[in-house]
């Protein structure tokens, strides 16, 4: 069959930091993906890269006290960096694009000037927000709570001379591509973009900047410098030799497959296909938008700091499991929540005791019952064989189904089906039983035991894009030959020969202790932030608006403390006498022991509110409740009592 080549890329990634898991999900998918087609015999294009101009860049690099240039190359070639870890994650990448790559810098420049000269960029002035972190202008009416919709931080005014993109000029193609075709996929975000892009209007967009320099410049105005998402979405096609001499493979690549996260999806699913329009190449094939890995929660990002680490991970419990778990565990499509136990309870359950021990338990009675080697004469039990042969017979198709849905997840949940059955088919057929009297069943015995390797076969090869280097340590064991590994043999039920000969090998995933293990991880992770400072933690704003007069009604006033002990048979709580200015002391309880010491704070001069219905505390009543600000140390709650001059009068209301 003669295969149209397939091209699929991740984004490209912001060296700001060191990658983390997050990063490492999007690739280990992309490769999945790509490893897939490779498997089924397609020519396969897989590319990733980094994203390295911007302000953001800019401005860590001067925080690091380096050049931008030097700051990528210690993100992305030193040892350690981003293309350490794609090597060290088996990510089979066919191409690896830096946006500082001279050849794409120059493709950038010329597509530039033909989007200027076919009219589609034009000159004029910029005013709206912009933020920083995102690299993204918005309109005061796009804003979410005067934030950034996407990344919830501070946006600033800006204005500009700038350049833009006549984006409005393409809505109504980009609202038919969405909602007629399955461009965009998984269907769940196609709503959301016409609803908060498309419907309210798509205006232009701005695509340069002269606020800072760290960029493509735009070589007939080099004050300006090209805005960072032109310069990177474009990365998919440069890479393949788009408007420039490097490589020439974009006939034979584009349209492809761009995987992405679901937060940068209205970049590739709106303005990089009218990008596409605006300089006449075919738009993406697909923009997949996959969700994103939780962390307690929430996001986990580079400038929180809550990341976890993938080289820890994989040099902990091995490449594949961990590539394993990344797919296995969080549908492809939504958010899931990463935690070290449900990594630890996935290699435990699915790779050492289901997969890992079908394959121990089978080579080790074909080398007891045989030497290692069946006899082909083989007695078939079609009542108790059926089951499983029927599965793995059907297996491929249904993986195939899920694959190209862009499911990896139930791909595996295919494939673990027939696992399943496969240990379930040990029991019911009871090989130590029929061993008993070799004379008799030597042939059953022989044919239960070669149903057994069949079916891992076809599991192994199926897994092979998951899980490539064990795969192989697999088929060694089980005796399958280049021949039987192929993804046409997955098709195939009896393609090893009857007299199949095993090797028994050392157990594929080793049990993995998880107290131990986890004890271990949150070592690591302790040291790995000190190493980077603390990370803090505010609580976010709360979005309810309350109106003047109600917050009115609270009577904050300046208190001093007279007096303040421990209250008796309580960790938490401390008694305060304070001076509120009536003359009267008032009694209020607060729990924060933890924090102060009652000594500290004699005299001082703190913030109460003093209308609060009184209520008891440990039998004791409170009038009220001092004011203090909190937040997370590494993960710790900490507090601070609000303490103010104290040349301001007991008593003084705060407003
Ligand atoms: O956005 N869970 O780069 P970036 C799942 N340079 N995936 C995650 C993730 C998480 N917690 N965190 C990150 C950029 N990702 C631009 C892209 S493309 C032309 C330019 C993955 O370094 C996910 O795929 O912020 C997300 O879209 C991508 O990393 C963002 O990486």
């Amino acid at each position: 069959m003669n295969k149209t080549p397939y091209y699929i890329t991740t984004p490209i990634y912001y060296p700001s930091a060191k990658l983390h898991i997050g990063h490492a999900y999007c690739t280990v998918a992309t490769d999945v993906l790509a490893r897939y087609k490779r498997l089924q015999g397609y020519e396969v294009m897989f590319l990733t890269g980094t994203d390295e101009h911007g302000q953001k860049i800019e401005k860590k690099a001067q925080e690091a006290g380096m050049t931008p240039q030097e700051f990528v190359d210690s993100i992305v070639e030193a040892p350690g960096g981003v293309k350490d870890l794609w090597k060290l994650m088996n990510i089979s990448n066919t191409r690896f694009i830096r946006t500082t790559d001279d050849y794409h810098v120059k493709s950038i420049q010329k597509i530039f000037r033909k989007m200027y000269d076919n009219g589609d960029i034009y000159k004029g002035t910029y005013e709206g927000k912009y933020c920083t972190d995102c690299e993204a202008f918005w309109t005061e009416t796009q804003l979410k709570d005067g934030k950034c919709p996407d990344c919830g931080r501070d946006v600033h005014d800006a204005q500009e001379e700038a350049y833009f993109f006549r984006l409005s000029k393409y809505a109504d193609k980009i609202r038919e591509l969405l909602t007629t075709t399955d461009f965009l996929e998984p269907k769940s975000r196609v709503n959301e973009m016409v609803k908060n892009f498309i419907d309210p209007g798509l205006e232009d967009l701005c695509v340069s900047r002269t606020s800072f320099t760290w960029g493509v410049p735009v070589d007939f105005d080099p004050k300006h410098v090209t805005y960072v998402w032109l310069d990177a979405l474009f990365n998919y096609v440069t890479a393949l030799g788009y408007q420039n001499d490097k490589y020439d493979d974009f006939d034979a690549f584009w349209p492809g497959v761009n995987i992405v996260g679901k937060e940068i999806v209205r970049f590739h699913a709106i303005i990089w296909p009218a990008f596409c329009m605006s300089v006449g190449i075919p738009i993406p094939q697909k923009v997949f938008g996959h969700g994103w890995l939780l962390l307690d929660g929430g996001k986990m990002s580079k400038s929180k700091g809550n990341v976890v680490d993938p080289y820890l991970l994989s040099e902990k419990f091995g490449v594949d499991a961990l590539r394993f778990f990344l797919m296995r565990s969080f549908p492809f499509g939504s958010d899931g929540n990463f935690s070290n136990e449900l990594l630890i309870n996935t290699i435990n359950v699915d790779l050492a005791n289901d997969l890992g021990n079908l394959v121990s338990r089978t080579t080790a009675m074909a080398e007891k019952y045989f030497g290692g080697t069946l006899p082909a004469e083989q007695a078939a039990d079609p009542a108790l064989d059926g089951e499983l042969t029927a599965m793995a017979a059907e297996l491929q198709g249904k993986y195939a189904d899920a694959m190209e849905r862009f499911a990896p997840h139930k791909a595996l949940d295919e494939v673990f089906a027939v696992i399943q059955r496969a240990n379930k088919y040990i029991d019911e057929t009871a090989p130590w039983t029929l061993a008993k009297d070799m004379d008799a069943n030597a042939g059953r015995l022989a044919r239960v035991l070669y149903n057994l390797l069949e079916a891992t076969r076809i599991c192994g090869i199926l897994l092979t894009p998951f899980m490539p280097e064990t795969m192989e340590k697999l088929f060694a064991q089980i005796g399958a030959d280049a021949g039987a590994q192929s993804w046409d043999a997955a098709g195939q039920w009896g393609v090893l020969p009857a007299a199949v000969t095993v090797h028994r090998g050392d157990a594929l995933f080793p049990r993995v202790d998880a107290d131990a293990a986890i004890a271990e991880l949150e070592e690591a992770a302790k040291a790995a932030k000190a190493g980077n400072g603390p990370v803090i933690e505010t609580e976010p704003l709360t979005e309810e608006a309350v109106d003047f007069d109600t917050f009115c009604k609270s009577d904050f006033r300046a208190v001093k403390v007279l007096s303040c002990e421990r209250v008796k048979k309580s960790e938490k709580l401390l008694k305060f006498t304070l001076d509120d200015g009536t003359g009267t002391p008032r009694q209020i309880l607060s729990g924060i022991a933890k924090w102060y010491a009652p000594e500290d704070l004699m005299g001082k001069t703190l913030v109460a509110i003093v209308n609060l219905p009184p209520r008891k505390m440990m039998g004791q009543e409170s009038q009220g409740m001092l004011i203090s600000a909190v937040h997370t140390v590494d993960g710790e709650e900490t507090l601070n009592l609000l303490m103010v001059d104290d040349k301001i009068p007991a008593g003084a209301k705060m407003c």
